[in-house]
């Protein structure tokens, strides 16, 4: 048993270290642009949900899902979080493949968590990926209004759906290619709107 006890205990501390020399040393790829690895996706979403369902209060939406903030929610979207998660124009965002883990793309596939757990995942952010914590520059209300619109993304009423259009559009003039005349558009948008 005590032989037993050494071994395992040897094994635990020669994983560690392996796993810290690795890091510490520079063994691990530092690029974000290289393909996901299978072990790594197949852990990493279930291990989020998991969290976050541990951790997100079970709250209801304060804001109603009508069109004017799921208006609200969409500009809040198209100006925050499109380059990344893609938009009504443009279902693969800009940062589509440079991110490591990958952005999920809503076009693709809308978020279907309950709005408590995309309110929390808003609030906080996602440590260690791209995912900011937007409670440094949204205010409650409009984490909720972006909320109900990620909810709604795949069922919009036709109203919300074309002002979104026009939304994406607008803010992609000159966009035929990636060469950084979106992001500059982009950016000048970013700095006329009132965020609070
Ligand atoms: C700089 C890129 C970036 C921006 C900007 C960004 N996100 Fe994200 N977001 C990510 C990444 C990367 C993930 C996935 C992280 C992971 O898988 O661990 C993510 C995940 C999420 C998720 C969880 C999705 C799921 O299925 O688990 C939600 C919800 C979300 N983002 C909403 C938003 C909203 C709303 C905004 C704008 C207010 C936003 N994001 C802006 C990069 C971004």
């Amino acid at each position: 048993m005590q032989k037993f006890a050494l071994g395992f205990v040897t094994a635990v501390v020669v994983v560690v270290l392996a796993g810290y020399i690795c890091i510490r040393f520079g063994l691990m790829d530092s690029r974000a642009d290289i393909p996901v690895s299978t072990f790594e996706q197949k852990l990493a979403m279930p291990s989020l949900d998991a969290s976050v369902d541990r951790r997100a209060p079970e709250v209801k939406n304060p804001v109603e899902s009508n069109d004017v903030n799921l208006i609200a929610g969409m500009k809040i979207y198209q100006a925050n979080c499109s380059n990344c998660h893609g938009d009504i124009g443009h279902p693969r965002g800009m940062f589509a493949d440079a991110l490591y883990p990958r952005a999920p793309q809503f076009m693709e596939d809308a978020p279907d968590m309950p709005e408590s757990q995309n309110f929390y995942i808003i609030q906080h952010g996602i440590r260690m990926s791209g995912m900011p914590a937007w409670k440094q520059s949204l205010s409650e209300q409009q984490m909720w209004q972006v909320t109900a619109f990620l909810n709604h993304m795949d069922k919009l009423p036709p109203h919300v759906s074309t002002a979104w259009k026009t939304e994406a559009g607008a803010s992609q003039i000159n966009d035929s290619s990636h060469d950084g005349s979106k992001m500059e558009m982009k950016d000048m948008k970013n700095m006329d709107m009132p965020i609070h």
